[in-house]
């Protein structure tokens, strides 16, 4: 089996390991400063595009298609910027361990569930929702929403209308499970081990025309990363998807 990275670091002189890890913050800074940079210009162009829109005046009317584009590229790009920004937040908390509350994750799934078939809209994907009320999960619950929702978008995204999307929420051998399966277009093999990667895609044109960044999943990976959870992905061609998250017994609480 191929050493983990961490094992690789250990086996590594102590000024080659600093040099690395110095490399590796200058790389995280450096990220997460240009898109704080880029916030500012962007916000001063949406709203001018938004102002100029609202107005509806006649000699703007030959320009409506064109700034209308402008603005959702904009839209596009903060996106981006804010899931660049959460993913170098992530990435830039010394501890491994996210914050611990109780989240009432039922209800946290039941909100997104909500958001996704107002997004599913005209598709009228099946949504179905089987959850234990009385298992929370102790994390960040900001993190957990990005979470479950990236996991839970992408199924409606990558599937086609009408299909079937089910969500689970339980507590199977001392351990919590989520999972969200999809009868959607499914992943092939060979980028299952990949998909997590930051903008990584199948088929990028069409990832991209659905408006999403291709962080998502790369997000999902460190908030369980945070909460010492698990990742399985399993799916087949044009059958489907199921993704599973698996949470250790000291993140789960049972409420009485
Ligand atoms: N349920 C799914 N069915 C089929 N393909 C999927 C599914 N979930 C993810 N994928 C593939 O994995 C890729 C990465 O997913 P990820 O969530 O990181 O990015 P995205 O959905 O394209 O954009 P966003 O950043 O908005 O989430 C997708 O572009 C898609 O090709
Ligand atoms: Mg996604």
């Amino acid at each position: 089996m191929n050493p983990t990275i961490h094992e690789l670091m250990a086996s590594l002189p102590e000024q080659v390991t600093h040099h690395i890890q110095h490399l590796e913050r200058m790389r995280q800074d450096f990220v997460a400063n240009v898109s704080h940079e880029l916030r500012t210009p962007l916000t001063v162009m949406h709203g001018y595009l938004e102002s100029l829109l609202s107005q509806n005046r006649d000699e703007t009317q030959p320009w409506k298609k064109i700034f209308t584009q402008m603005q959702q590229q904009t839209i596009r790009m903060e996106n981006l910027i804010e899931d660049l920004l959460l993913l170098s937040r992530l990435e830039s908390q010394d501890d491994e361990n996210a914050i611990s509350e109780a989240v009432d994750v039922t209800s946290l799934l039941k909100a997104i569930c909500h958001d996704a078939e107002e997004f599913s809209a005209e598709a009228k994907h099946h949504i179905k929702i089987q959850a234990d009320t009385k298992l929370f999960l102790l994390g960040n619950s900001s993190e957990l929403r990005s979470l479950f929702s990236n996991i839970i978008f992408n199924a409606v995204k990558y599937t086609p209308p009408d299909g079937h999307i089910d969500i689970q929420w339980h507590y199977v051998d001392k351990k919590s499970h989520f999972s969200v399966c999809d009868t959607g277009i499914g992943i092939a093999k060979e980028h299952i081990p990949r998909i997590t990667e930051r903008f990584y895609r199948v088929d990028p044109a069409r990832s991209r025309a659905s408006g999403g960044t291709g962080l998502g999943l790369a997000i999902a990976k460190h908030v369980l990363l945070r909460h010492q959870a698990t990742l399985t992905i399993e799916s087949e061609l044009n059958k489907g998807s199921q993704f599973t998250c698996v949470f250790p017994l000291q993140r789960t609480k049972k409420i009485s």
